[in-house]
């Protein structure tokens, strides 16, 4: 991981190989720029590259031969009255991809003075942004040329007097690394990522982490009587696993409350049976992103300070086609007892959840219940493929993670649950049915969901099909996993 410093330094007088400044739309000049001579320097080669502030705006200066930097960036942040920790933070995920143009090896970024958000939290975005921007899966490219060349130190500088500057920068790295973390796991090839694998790794970085682990294997779970998260795992070689993880804080009280975090964990999925087509499998290695989000984001949770008692509950299976698959037609008795009708094997995510869900509710009695899942196209049919849907019927808990994911810079929005459509998944031989109608499937599949917990337990779930893998590059992440969801998740459970 990259090597993060904070100072007060104006930009003329950092040292690195690269240094970064930011401009807004209209602006003549760079801001935070304190020196006259370089300040005249940049505006005037802004002015001949017809540099206009926008998002998309970047400005190459070689300073030749002059001491402290050798080049120097300009980037535009947009209109100055949407700014935000958050565009600062896209800004500086820029900086770092323009650097590594240039092969830099150490950037040093001047952030400017934003009037609505606290130096600390632009600091904390700053961070968090610029080690996003640098991020890369390239464990598997033998061939060192493709390779980007990488950036190994960053400095972060504000303005003078600024408080708690150097806590924000460790909080952006100590969040940047559950978010690397999330997206290696996700982009590891599917072959490899098997619900043993994922264990495996659970293991491995809990342990760093001061989290406990606990792991049912198929025994386990089959006395338990998770029949639905059994019959997805039954097409597959690999058995199924469910890991769960524990985050106790130091300080703890009757009054502590918990939280339990289940994450959707289908290693692969195929569809099984009702087999995917053409190229919709491709991408299919992530739909473990919701358990590489939970499993993420508890690492990070003594490092924020974390003062909830924090369960999470991963359903490691691999949904394939092989002789013993489950069927369409089959009925499955939950670990609530409640019977389903399988009316499409590909609507698997609901059915690993659902036990677990239930498990959580009865066993491990929450305060409040959160599942991360890559559930439904429909979602993503949507929102798009930036953005992931919230449905909840506590409006509380919905507002506190509606709120944590603004700050954290993703987008989320609130979805509805409506009760009339539910009517649609009470049909047929058994209590319900895994699919609905054909329209709003993002909603039933939310309701189906809804069933396997309590009315009064405030449960949250976040579908986040769309922003956990990006088909190509994107401004936010290269193509692959993303991590969608854990900077979110940190935030909400963060203490401060
Ligand atoms: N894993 C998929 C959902 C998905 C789709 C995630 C696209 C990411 C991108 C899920 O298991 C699935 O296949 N859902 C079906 C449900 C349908 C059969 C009711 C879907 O969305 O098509
Ligand atoms: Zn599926
Ligand atoms: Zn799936």
């Amino acid at each position: 991981m990259i090597g993060v410093s904070t100072s007060t330094k104006d930009l003329a007088r950092l040292t690195a190989d690269t240094a970064a400044c930011f401009a807004f739309e209209g602006d003549g000049e760079p801001r935070g720029v304190d020196d006259a001579r370089l300040r005249r320097a940049l505006a005037a080669e802004m002015k001949a590259e017809r540099f206009e502030g926008r998002r998309r705006d970047v400005v190459m200066w070689n300073a030749n031969g002059r001491p402290g930097c050798r080049r120097f960036l300009v980037i535009g942040l947009g209109p100055e009255r949407e700014a935000s920790a958050t565009v600062v933070g896209d800004g500086c995920a820029r900086a770092v991809r323009a650097a590594e143009r240039f092969a830099a090896k150490k950037l040093a970024i001047r952030l400017p003075a934003t009037s609505d958000d606290a130096p600390a939290a632009v600091v904390r975005a700053a961070v968090e942004g610029a080690l996003l921007g640098a991020y890369r899966f390239e464990r598997y490219l033998t061939d060192r040329a493709r390779r980007r060349s990488a950036l190994d130190r960053l400095e972060v500088s504000v303005e003078k007097g600024s408080r708690g500057i150097a806590r924000a920068a460790s909080l952006g790295e100590i969040s940047a690394r559950a978010v690397y973390l999330a997206r290696d796991l996700v982009n590891e090839p599917p072959s490899v990522m098997t619900p043993a694998e994922m264990t495996r790794r659970a293991r491995q970085h809990a342990k760093g982490s001061g989290l406990s682990v606990k792991v049912l294997g198929p025994p386990e779970l089959r006395r338990l009587g998770t029949g639905a998260l059994l019959a997805v795992a039954r097409g597959s070689s690999q058995p199924a696993r469910v890991v769960h993880l524990v985050y106790r804080p130091r300080k703890r009280s009757s009054k502590t409350p918990k939280v339990v975090l289940v994450g959707k964990g289908v290693t692969f999925d195929s569809g099984g049976l009702n087999l995917k087509l053409g190229n919709s499998m491709l991408t299919m290695k992530g739909d473990m992103a919701g358990a590489a989000a939970v499993l993420s984001a508890m690492t990070a949770l003594r490092d924020v300070g974390c003062r909830a008692e924090v369960h999470g509950l991963l359903g490691l299976v691999e949904n394939m086609t092989g002789a013993s698959a489950f069927k369409p037609g089959d009925i499955l008795t939950t670990y609530s007892g409640k019977t389903v009708e399988v009316g499409n094997t590909d609507a698997e995510g609901r059915l690993v959840l659902s036990d677990l869900l239930a498990y959580a509710s009865k066993r491990l009695k929450p305060d409040r219940l959160v599942d991360v899942a890559t559930l439904t196209g429909a979602c993503v049919v949507a929102l798009g493929t930036l953005c992931a849907g919230v449905f909840s019927r506590h409006d509380e808990l919905r507002d506190e993670v509606l709120a944590a994911g603004r700050t954290a810079g993703e987008k989320l929005w609130p979805m509805p649950m409506f009760e009339e459509y539910l009517d649609a998944l009470q049909e047929g031989p058994a209590d319900l049915k895994n699919i609905g109608e054909r329209w709003g499937g993002a909603i039933t599949a939310a309701l189906f969901l809804g069933e396997f917990v309590p009315r009064e337990l405030p449960w949250l779930h976040l579908d986040i099909a769309g922003p956990a893998f990006f088909e190509k590059d994107a401004p936010g992440a290269p193509a692959g996993g993303t991590g969608a969801g854990v900077r979110t998740l940190i935030r909400w459970l963060g203490g401060d």
